[in-house]
């Protein structure tokens, strides 16, 4: 298994594929090459053959296959996935998509049984039901390894609980904010992700088994029946939109892009912290990478692939949204196309979860410098405005007046905190330049400062065990 074998390295014996009957020709070998998914498909054989088995006790249930047909396919499945887990599953020519090697393995194994295991079934409910079960387990793993991440960030607060670095706008120094803060501004979108991917586990937990190739069957199958068993919430309503509807792998590409995108804002973010000119942090030697020509160069490769895989995410998802446009009802084989943007996607987002957790658990924070930063004392210009219209003086005007003062001291080439301690009007507010001051007036309901943050940092506790809850 695995790779892609062309036409020619396959068992020239087996030729035909299971559908070949209607055939008197080989597909040419250049359609197989294009056709052919097995050598990415093979991934979901573990969902397939759960589908699988319960569309086979689904066909003993409805009286299509006997009790002991039934226990005999499902010994054979279970054979099948052993020989997938051991690496020593063969692929042989005709096995066009992992769908068709387990049903030609079956029929090899079972014999006269395996030949009724698609007795009501389609490759196209089949691969409909396969893709959800395989995406149903993804979004959930994906979420686990989005808690590991927030786990690590809390853990940086925890080390550091009192420090404290300016926050941007425009990459300019604005006001100074907790560091427990900041990181809880990756946080919150990160738990967010998750209920995102919960919420498409929810939409794409129903069951297309039993649509058949677009219209049903003319056999007393029991969907309903199938459903329960595979854990789906209920069976399809539409036997059409069974089978051409990929809105939950649409959505889970958008859920993961997003993600990516959040994981790439961190990874800027940790560029800038860790370059010489900030310096406010550095990470582990194991999570940073050497130059190949500069000796004293420690690169944050790190955070650079967290910002660049986004835009793969990104692409996954147009690319699945360019072959969905414009799709006749109901499978067309453009659907193949679904599944490598999502198997790259989920498998690139949790290498980037992965590694930005390890980095962030190697994270050592320069407390002093970021603080020092924080305490320029222009960061404290809002805070005599404030001071100021606590005295009624409206906002706008002390604004005017503050920014005058700013102006003035840039002019002189001497701080601001200067030129209030000069004027004998501003004078009695020199103690809005104290370090630390400007930070612990951030006291309003989800601000900076450290009394705010008590808050925050209950509902943040909340949302993090909902999120378990709700994952486990
Ligand atoms: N490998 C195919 C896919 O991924 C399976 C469905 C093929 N169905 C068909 N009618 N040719 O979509």
């Amino acid at each position: 298994m695995g790779g892609a074998p062309g036409r020619e390295e396959l068992d020239a014996a087996e030729a035909m594929t299971l559908w070949s009957g209607r055939f008197s020709s080989p597909m040419a070998e250049s359609l197989w090459d294009l056709s052919e998914s097995f050598s990415f498909d093979h991934v979901l054989y573990a969902h397939d053959i759960r589908g699988t088995a319960a569309h086979v006790q689904g066909l003993k249930e409805a009286g299509l296959v006997s009790e002991e047909e039934c226990a005999l396919l499902l010994k054979t499945l279970e054979t099948i996935a052993q020989e997938f887990r051991d690496g020593a599953f063969v692929r042989h020519e005709g096995d066009e998509d992992v769908h068709m090697a387990i049903e030609r393995r079956a029929t090899e194994l079972a014999g006269p049984a395996g030949a009724k295991i698609h007795t009501a079934r389609s490759r196209n409910d089949q691969v409909a039901t396969t893709l959800r079960l395989f995406t149903r387990d993804a979004v959930v793993s994906v979420a686990s390894e989005i808690l590991e991440l927030v786990d690590a960030l809390n853990d940086v607060g925890a080390r550091y609980p009192s420090a404290y670095l300016p926050g941007y706008t425009h990459l300019q120094r604005a006001q100074p904010v907790l560091l427990t803060h900041h990181l809880a501004a990756h946080v919150w979108p990160l738990l967010r992700d998750v209920d995102r991917l919960l919420d498409a586990r929810e939409r794409l937990n129903v069951s297309p088994l039993g649509a058949g190739a677009l219209a049903g069957t003319s056999l007393a199958i029991l969907p309903a029946y199938t459903a329960a068993l595979l854990g789906f919430r209920e069976a399809f309503a539409n036997s059409m939109d069974a089978v051409s509807d990929r809105d939950f792998v649409a959505e889970t590409l958008f859920d993961v892009a997003l993600l990516g995108i959040h994981l790439s804002r961190m990874g800027e973010e940790l560029v800038l912290w860790t370059s010489s000119e900030f310096h406010f942090a550095t990470l582990g030697d194991d999570f940073t990478t050497g130059s190949s020509m500069l000796p004293q160069k420690k690169n944050n490769d790190v955070a650079e692939l967290a910002r660049g895989k986004s835009g793969r995410l990104v692409g996954n998802l147009t690319s699945l949204l360019v072959t969905l446009k414009g799709l006749p009802l109901s499978y067309n084989r453009d659907l193949q196309e679904d599944k490598e943007p999502l198997f790259d996607s989920i498998r690139q987002v949790v290498l980037v979860l992965r590694a930005m957790t390890g980095a962030y658990r190697s994270l050592v924070f320069d407390a002093q410098r970021a603080q020092d930063a924080a305490d320029d004392v222009n960061l404290a210009a809002i805070d005599l405005a404030e001071r100021l219209v606590e005295e009624g003086v409206p906002f706008r005007q002390a604004h005017e007046r503050v920014g005058r003062l700013v102006g003035e001291a840039d002019q002189q080439g001497i701080p601001f905190s200067q030129v209030v301690e000069q004027d004998p009007q501003l004078s009695r507010f020199r103690d809005l330049f104290a370090a630390g001051e400007s930070l612990r007036g951030r006291t309003s309901p989800g601000a900076s400062g450290p009394s705010a943050w008590v808050e925050q940092s209950k509902r943040l506790d909340d949302a993090i065990e909902a999120a378990r809850q709700r994952l486990s």
